[in-house]
């Protein structure tokens, strides 16, 4: 039998292992396993080979992805998607593993529909999966946001000044969410949280009569703009305000050994599922088992009743 992996999407700490995985268990069962490069853009151009143990060697501990990643519209087209149908079918692949975020799973739904075989695994640091208590890379970018945020609490705490920190998350707001608590800051905002906006100004107040001379402040980028969020607080309050926007760091760097284990796990148990002739599936961990959706229930929105006990946890925690 012949296999496919590939990357599609925001690249995650985590996808490598992912990768790696997949290559293994195929080659492992004498399965043939191939690597599509640049995601569905690269299928539909052929950018596909076939991949060998000493191509996964040592990218365990890497992040980014080494097939690439792309997004493509052209294949959101049915021109697009029956192309990508004919090179694999070229290439005698009855099965992919696709690894990405929800756009990706739409994708893979769609090769599914034609008859090729797809299997999704969660990969985006964003956390925003339906069917899954982890996405790949959401720990190791959590990991790089309390790195930043222990640094700019040095500094904070050395200019008793406010800080703001812009986190990525698309709309979801669980980097904001778990490194607020897990960062000890004084406010965090989440697209999920109407009027938090409101709280933060008095909770900075509040904290500041109580004696607090520096105060971090999380947000979500789906919940505002960081630099509009600190021009609002220094308006509000007149404090001493800065703001630091992540960005993109919080993409990259070595996967943790969470990361890496989910990537390991799920790449493996996605090898199974397509030798047992299963198809339109996406993979999660849920209570530390691996569990099995289909694409339809994931890629609807994530009911994210947790993120709610995490924003009052975290005002119970910041006084
Ligand atoms: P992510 O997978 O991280 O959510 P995107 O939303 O950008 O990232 O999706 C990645 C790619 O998946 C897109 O560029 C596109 O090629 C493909 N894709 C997204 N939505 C669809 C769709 N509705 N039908 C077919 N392909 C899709
Ligand atoms: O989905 C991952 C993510 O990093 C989001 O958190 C962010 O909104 C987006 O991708 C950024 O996309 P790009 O890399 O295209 O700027």
């Amino acid at each position: 039998m012949k296999i496919a992996v590939m990357t599609s999407g925001g690249d995650s700490p985590g996808m490598n292992a992912g990768v790696r995985a997949v290559v293994k268990k195929g080659i492992y069962h004498d399965l043939d396993v191939f690597g599509i490069y640049r995601g569905f853009e690269g299928l539909m151009e052929n950018d596909v080979k076939q991949l060998e143990l000493k191509d996964v060697g040592s990218i365990i501990h890497r992040g980014g992805t080494v097939l690439y990643s792309a997004r493509s519209e052209r294949f959101k087209t049915p021109e697009g998607q029956a192309q990508a149908v004919e090179v694999l079918k070229q290439h005698g692949i009855e099965g992919v593993v696709v690894i990405g975020g929800d756009g990706s799973y739409r994708g893979a739904q769609k090769l599914h529909e034609n008859g090729i075989r797809a299997i999704g695994l969660p990969g985006t640091i964003d956390n925003d999966i339906r069917g899954t208590d982890y996405t790949l890379g959401f720990d190791t970018a959590m990991n790089t946001v309390i790195q930043a945020i222990d640094n700019i609490r040095d500094t904070a705490s050395s200019h008793e000044r406010t800080y703001v920190v812009e986190v990525m998350g698309r709309d979801a707001g669980d980097i904001a969410a778990w490194c607020g608590v897990g960062g000890g800051a004084e406010s965090i905002l989440l697209p999920e949280v109407e009027s938090s906006r409101d709280d933060m100004i008095t909770r900075i107040q509040e904290g500041f009569k109580r004696g607090k001379k520096h105060s971090i402040i999380i947000v979500a980028e789906g919940a505002g703009s960081g630099d509009e969020i600190g021009r609002y607080i220094k308006e509000k309050t007149n404090f001493d305000t800065r703001v630091t926007i992540l960005g993109h760091v919080q993409r990259g760097g070595s996967p943790t050994a969470l990361d890496r284990m989910l990537g390991s796990r799920l790449g493996a148990r996605a090898v199974e599922l397509l030798m047992e002739g299963e198809s339109g599936k996406a993979l999660g961990l849920e209570k530390n088992q691996i569990s099995v959706h289909d694409f339809d229930y994931v890629v609807q929105d994530k009911e994210n009743d947790d993120i709610k006990d995490l924003y009052k946890l975290a005002i119970e925690l910041s006084i």
